[in-house]
């Protein structure tokens, strides 16, 4: 086997020289440890410049009129599952490849078992492969989902028997589980390095690309928050989804952060259950905490995630801290921008958090990334050092400058006509920004800077 190992080299990620062997630090650059082991080209390269540039099949490449491309419109595949669908843009895509990434233990294999267990019922040949358990183990997950009975399983780990396989069997759609357990005989490399992470993905992509089947591969995510293999995976695949959700809390967000067969930033929300992970239709309702009596230092926002509108609750608490420095906890929001704006708190509404702990959660374990919370981490903040309680039909939606002053947000009928939808009654924004019209029992009350807010609101 060794002899008809392909040559392999080692290439600096960072500046992508090349060496003939393994160093802890790359010569060219000096960048430490970032060498890492791929196949050498395999073709002597061409010489002279005169010759027209070979395709990887080896045919002459020529260029095309675009109206002579065949349709671009793919017939998509639907997955069973709605929320996958939506979040891929309408279902997947044949010949594609997506990549979900996500902790271990956030339920990646169960989704793509239920993916398999679906599209299986539905008459799709789908080849679910397993390098991280044993047939038992798929075996017994598939009998909490039911349903799964029929899935062609693989447990393999080495890529060119993966590839042999489905070569033969020819499946509509593959599910490797996962790229950091799959390996390469023409790399020497452990599995779930740089090089071989790499080096299997390309080649599944060509795969899927030559043979028209979808390739769904599961990838961990280091604890850096990437995906093995610094990045480079999410530039090789067509559609990187992401499942994030609290590790206590049970419900999932898959998120697209890369899709070329659709918009990124969607969302589709699931809740893990007994029975594997079910669609949550509604995931405002999950995202609120309990709204009759809610105590100070509660504040709900519409957010947007990807073109759906989102009522998310905000809570801060205010406490007296003890000796030291005080401390200042975010959990589902930056905390450089709850800095940011604690002292914009501070300078502009003459609130000092300087002697307070500040502790801010995003209930739900969103991640709340829009400008457009601003407004209502502030009020939350505000009403927990005055200790009094907003008005509970309250949405506060606005983004809040270095002046105190608060700002417009795009979309904001969107919005406004989601906080509806869910019996609220009164939207605080910029004074700026208000629409024309509202949604019918909506009141829109425009504010222009935190001080006149915080007047109008707390005695
Ligand atoms: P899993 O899909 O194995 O995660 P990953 O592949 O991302 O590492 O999910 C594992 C967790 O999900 C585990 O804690 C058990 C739980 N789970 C359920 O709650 N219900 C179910 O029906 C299944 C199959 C798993
Ligand atoms: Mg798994």
């Amino acid at each position: 086997m060794t002899a008809l190992r392909n040559k392999t080299v080692y290439r600096c990620t960072e500046c992508g020289a090349e060496h003939p062997k393994w160093a802890g630090r790359c010569d060219a650059c000096g960048e430490g440890n970032t060498l890492a082991e791929e196949v050498a080209a395999r073709a002597p390269k061409a010489a002279g410049r005169t010759r027209p540039p070979a395709s990887v099949e080896g045919t002459a490449s020529a260029p095309v009129r675009l109206r002579d491309v065949r349709s671009a419109r793919t017939a998509r595949l639907s997955s069973g599952i709605s929320e996958l669908d939506f979040v891929l843009g309408g279902g997947i895509v044949p010949g594609s490849m997506v990549l979900v990434g996500g902790e271990p233990g956030i339920g990646k294999s169960t989704l793509l078992l239920q993916v398999a267990a679906s599209l299986t019922a539905a008459g799709t040949e789908v080849l679910y492969v397993s390098g991280e358990e044993s047939p038992l183990q798929v075996k017994l997950r598939a009998e909490r989902l039911g349903q799964a009975d029929a899935v062609q399983l693989l447990c393999e780990t080495s890529l060119e028997q993966i590839l042999d396989v489905a070569t033969t069997s020819r499946p509509a759609v593959m599910v490797v589980d996962s790229i950091q357990t799959t390996a390469t005989e023409e790399l020497e490399g452990a599995p779930g390095n740089v090089g071989q992470v790499r080096e299997c993905a390309a080649r599944l992509m060509r795969f899927a690309k030559s043979s028209g089947a979808t390739v769904i591969v599961v990838g961990h995510v280091t604890k850096g928050g990437g995906i093995a293999g610094p990045k480079t995976l999410e530039h090789i695949v067509d559609t990187v989804l992401y499942f994030e959700g609290e590790g206590t809390g049970d419900h999932r967000i898959l998120r697209a952060t890369k899709n070329r067969f659709g918009s990124v930033d969607e969302i589709g929300v699931f809740r893990m259950t007994e029975d594997g992970l079910i669609g949550v239709g509604n995931p405002s309702a999950l995202f609120l905490g309990d709204r009759e009596g809610r105590a100070s230092g509660s504040a709900i926002t519409a957010l947007l995630e990807g073109t759906r509108p989102v009522l998310v609750e905000v809570q801060a608490l205010a406490a007296k801290a003890g000796f030291g420095t005080p401390q200042r906890v975010a959990t589902g929001f930056d905390g450089r921008r709850l800095a940011l704006l604690l002292a914009v708190l501070d300078k502009r509404a003459g609130l000092s958090f300087a002697p307070l702990d500040v502790f801010l959660n995003v209930v739900g374990g969103l991640r709340m990334q829009e400008p457009a919370g601003d407004l209502a981490v502030a009020a939350a903040l505000a009403s927990s050092v005055f200790d009094q309680a907003l008005p509970s039909d309250a949405v506060f939606i606005g983004e809040v400058g270095l002046g105190g002053e608060i700002r417009p947000v795009t979309q904001s009928e969107r919005r406004l006509a989601e906080a509806a939808q869910l019996g609220f009654r009164t939207v605080y924004l910029s004074e700026r920004g208000v629409p024309r019209r509202t949604p019918d029992g909506l009141r829109a009350v425009g504010v222009g800077s935190l001080g006149a807010l915080f007047k109008s609101l707390f005695r």
